[in-house]
């Protein structure tokens, strides 16, 4: 008999056609986010539980699971999950790291881009039938050229972002607690430096950390008065690392040049100033959002599913 799993919402053709075939899917349709009570419902008699990122399966969920054996989670970031409570119980987490880097620097780029050029300002401009004719002072922007690229968060996704900086001839500061490798620092033309001179010298800041509670508020109302007037933001990780209400009032006092965000502190809630302002660009949460990336990740959530339903080690286990 197929070991019976959860799926919280539709999966790309080709990986529910992988796991069909390996366990007996219930896939739950009832609403974007599922509420708790439904969600603790749905996994009363399941070995398996395939979730997105919006899902939150803490302590009271996995309790309320007694034959879960894996949680294979459809994203990198594992922050709504409770990996230590689970690991603890036995339960295997699992994530799909790598195959989304560089479709999220790609994204992070595209803010850098549409923030320092003003794109969407711009494009809103002409689509309404304004372009009276090239004047010099037409949305003057910000060269990267030459500036500094600050990143927080050295990994993958972090380095894939420095070496698109590079490209466009700037130069790359990072803030992680882990040093990269000399040779790798030397590659990337890269220095470390600590976390309030990054903000105090970038011309543009990118953060790349996970959330965990070390990263909670890390850009915090102090250190956001940190960066420079003509500063860019760009958030593409998860938006609890920055305090948004001290963000958006920066913006509008015009402490800073721009931002460019794809994440929110209470998604998918926005907080309400920020679309009012001409120099923000606002993504509903699509770093990954390419055909190819989502289906990667998808075969990879399902790859793991399987593998823990099996008792085999998965390919992407998360260490707490
Ligand atoms: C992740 O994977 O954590 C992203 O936020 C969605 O691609």
């Amino acid at each position: 008999m197929k070991p019976p799993v959860l799926v919280t919402h539709p999966l790309l053709p080709e990986a529910a056609a992988v796991l069909d075939a390996a366990a007996s899917v219930e896939l739950a349709t009832e609403a974007e986010i599922l509420p708790k009570a439904v969600l603790i419902d749905k996994l009363r008699d399941k070995q398996g539980l395939l979730c997105l990122l919006v899902d939150e399966v803490d302590r009271e969920v996995i309790d309320a699971a007694p034959r879960l054996r894996v949680i294979a989670n459809c994203a990198v970031g594992v922050n709504n999950i409770d990996v230590v409570h689970a690991r603890a119980k036995g339960i295997p987490v699992t994530n799909t790291p790598g195959v989304l880097t560089e479709a999220t620097a790609d994204l992070a780029w595209a803010l850098v881009l549409a923030v320092a050029r003003r794109i969407p300002e711009a494009d809103r401009f002409t689509r309404e039938g304004r372009f009276k004719g090239w004047t010099l002072g037409l949305f003057l922007g910000r060269d990267l050229a030459g500036r500094r690229l600050g990143i927080i968060g050295m990994g993958r996704i972090g380095r894939a972002v420095a070496r698109r900086g590079r490209a466009f001839g700037m130069t790359v500061l990072y803030a992680d607690p882990h040093p990269l490798a000399a040779e790798e620092e030397a590659a990337l033309g890269a220095s470390r430096l600590p976390l309030e001179e990054l903000l105090a010298g970038a011309d543009v800041v990118s953060i790349h950390c996970g959330l965990t509670p070390e990263t909670r508020g890390l850009l915090s109302r102090e250190r956001l008065a940190l960066m420079k007037r003509d500063a860019i933001l760009v958030n593409t990780a998860r938006g609890p690392v920055v305090d948004e209400t001290a963000l958006a009032e920066a913006l509008e006092e015009e402490r800073l040049w721009g931002a460019g965000l794809d994440v929110y502190a209470e998604e998918p809630r926005v907080d309400g100033r920020l679309p009012r302002l001409p120099n923000v660009v606002l993504l509903p949460h699509i770093g990954s959002a390419t055909e190819r990336t989502r289906s990667a990740m998808a075969m990879a959530a399902v790859r793991n599913l399987i593998q823990g339903l099996r008792g085999e080690r998965p390919d992407n286990l998360v260490e707490p």
